[in-house]
């Protein structure tokens, strides 16, 4: 059996963490493996990181696993990667063993039938978990995120619910797919970029980061500990003094 990391003293926690996972595919590279390798080997990342966040307390963990941007991928990567997703899920469901809720955010309607049915049934077995939310966030672009709030918003100045006057943040806000999920307070960003490639933009206006050179499938539970631990070191003031 792996050896049990002791849980860290921290100072505080993040309540909603964010991860762009990158560098799968520089990873298989350095290896001279195909880059789906890569992603293969992400994916024992994503399940260990997303058990230390419960250990750890944070509320929310949202996981960024396919961008809107990724379909620009070429055709086997793309396949590999969808393949993956619905391997995988049946995987998450251990998430529920270990009381953990699953959510999805992203725009559902370009995925296969198999993979939104998965999709909607680990949310309904889990939706009664209250410590934990894994979100994954697949076909999510930041900016589509916020185009269907505008859209949701359009519709109801059309049918007179609303006037264009009373839109507010928060109504902007509750129409993302991340509704009720409070905004982003940390983001973590592995493998060297330093840039948020769509991820969250509305969410992340106060968002602290996280960046180190670690390729994601290198990224263990002790590097986790240690970028949660340097939360707890930033002064938040949030445009006050
Ligand atoms: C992140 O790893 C996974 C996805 C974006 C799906 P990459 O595939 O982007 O890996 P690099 O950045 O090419 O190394
Ligand atoms: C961001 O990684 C998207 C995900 C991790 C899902 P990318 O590898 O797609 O980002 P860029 O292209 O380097 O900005
Ligand atoms: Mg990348």
């Amino acid at each position: 059996m792996a050896k049990e990391i002791p849980i860290p003293e921290l100072i505080s926690v993040p309540t909603h963490v964010g991860v762009i996972m990158d560098g799968n595919g520089r990873w298989a590279k350095k290896r001279g493996l195909p880059r789906k390798f890569g992603h293969r080997e992400g994916v024992k990342t994503f399940r260990a990181i997303t058990r230390r966040a419960k250990q750890l307390g944070i509320k929310y963990i949202t996981f960024y696993a396919f961008s809107t941007e990724n379909w620009k991928r070429p055709r086997d990567e793309v396949d590999a990667i969808m393949a993956l997703f619905e391997k995988n899920l049946d995987a998450v469901k251990d998430f529920i063993d270990e009381e953990i809720r699953v959510r999805f955010i992203g725009d559902r309607t370009a995925l296969s039938d198999t993979l939104r049915a998965k999709m909607l049934d680990t949310e309904e077995s889990s939706k009664h978990f209250t410590d934990t939310t894994m979100i994954l966030a697949i076909n999510y672009g930041g900016r589509d995120e916020i185009c269907h709030a505008v859209k949701k918003l359009a519709y109801a100045v059309k049918d007179g619910t609303i006037q264009p006057d009373d839109i507010t943040t928060d109504m902007i806000t509750e129409r993302l797919y991340t509704e009720d999920i409070p905004p982003v307070d940390y983001i973590i960003r592995p493998s060297g970029e330093l840039r948020l490639s769509n991820f969250m933009i509305w969410q992340a206006a106060y968002a602290e980061y996280y960046f180190t050179n670690i390729l994601w499938p290198d990224f263990t539970v002790s590097d986790f500990d240690k970028a949660i631990a340097d939360f707890g070191e930033r002064s938040r003031r949030f445009g006050g003094v």
